[in-house]
């Protein structure tokens, strides 16, 4: 698959044994979408979609146009060229009934003096039109979910970091969108804060089969979360699908089936890096005191076969291990650090 500037790709895996794909509406859609400020090219035509329930991250340094992207699929701003879409409505053509669908938690928002949680949960919900007992059942609801119900009463400017982007999250849950835009919730938290967000938004694509769009400029924040990602610079899509699929990118990109390996022996690391150096497939030794990393390109049983001669050569080998790949290594192999 062509993973770079992917036209009309869809992120992440859909279930093609129940549904064919072209028959399944994408939850959410950038279509060839622009957006310029005079000359800068904050979005580039970026193009990609996702399915119900996937939970998609949005990769990019700071400045790559994420915000901007995610601002105009939550109608907040206008395309210069292109669209996006929610549930197949245009955000151009038919904002009023996207919004209905789809709820935006932007990266900072107002806290006001002299408003606790239920009556900060209340004016959303008056906000969306709730009135009565739906009004209250909605406030409820968030309350519950985001077990700040305890805390009711608390006054919003007094929050710590991690339950403010809680009440965040609630207040983008009122009216029980089924489309998630998320930008940076995961920013400024501590590791505690961290894994509640992320559990939130585990309960929230599992059980409640919403679809998530959450941005990050930082990796570790969001591999453990999505499923599958875009990742974004300078106003261009550099890669997107599942997360497996972008490590494939990755290791494509460096040569198909070359790995990383590491060895760590007892003693003798300089007689190892020699006796390496004459392998076949092996490429690239460093050695950092008794540990040995070494790129391969041969396949397992190369590997096996490399393993049994350095035993068979006398090397005291503790450790012979490959390194996982992850999101982190793809972004940096992938982007290039471009700024504008
Ligand atoms: N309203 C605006 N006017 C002018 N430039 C803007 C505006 N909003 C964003 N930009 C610029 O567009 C680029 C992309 O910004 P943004 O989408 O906020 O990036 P990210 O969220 O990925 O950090 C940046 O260079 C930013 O300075
Ligand atoms: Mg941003």
């Amino acid at each position: 698959m062509n993973m770079i500037a992917a036209e009309s790709f869809a992120v992440g895996s859909t279930p093609v044994e129940e549904v064919p794909e072209d028959d399944l509406q994408p939850a959410f859609e950038f279509r060839n979408l622009h957006r310029f400020f005079g000359k800068l090219k904050a979005v580039n035509n970026v193009t990609f979609k996702a399915y119900p329930g996937q939970v998609v991250g949005f990769i990019g340094p700071n400045g790559a146009g994420k915000t901007t992207s995610m601002r105009v699929l939550a109608t907040l701003d206008l395309p210069t060229a292109g669209d996006a879409f929610v549930e197949g409505l245009s955000v151009v053509d038919d904002p009023d009934n996207v919004r209905r669908i789809m709820g935006f938690m932007p990266d900072a928002f107002g806290t006001y003096p002299n408003v606790n949680i239920v009556e900060y949960l209340d004016f959303y919900s008056r906000a969306y039109g709730f009135t009565g007992r739906q009004r209250r059942d909605a406030v409820d609801r968030v309350l519950t979910f985001t077990d700040l119900s305890r805390l009711a009463e608390k006054p919003i400017d007094t929050l710590s970091k991690g339950l403010s982007q809680r009440l965040g999250l609630g207040r983008t849950l009122i009216h029980d969108p089924h489309v998630l835009i998320l930008d940076e919730p995961a920013a400024g938290l501590d590791p505690r804060a961290r894994v509640e967000l992320r559990e939130l938004i585990h309960l929230l694509a599992v059980n409640l089969k919403k679809t998530i769009l959450i941005s990050s400029h930082i990796l570790t924040e969001l591999s453990e979360i999505c499923d599958s990602a875009a990742i974004i610079e300078a106003g261009k899509i550099l890669a997107c699908g599942t997360v497996t699929e972008i490590m494939q990118t990755l290791s494509d990109r460096r040569g198909r089936g070359t790995a990383t390996l590491t060895v760590r022996v007892l003693q003798g690391a300089e007689a190892l890096e020699r006796l390496l150096l004459q392998q076949p497939f092996v490429g690239l030794v460093s050695t950092a005191g008794s540990t040995l990393s070494f790129q391969f390109e041969g396949d397992d049983r190369a590997r096996v076969a490399l393993l049994k001669r350095l035993v068979d050569q006398g090397a005291q080998i503790v450790e012979f291990s490959g390194k996982t790949e992850n999101l982190e290594d793809a972004f940096m192999a992938i982007t290039e650090g471009i700024m504008q």
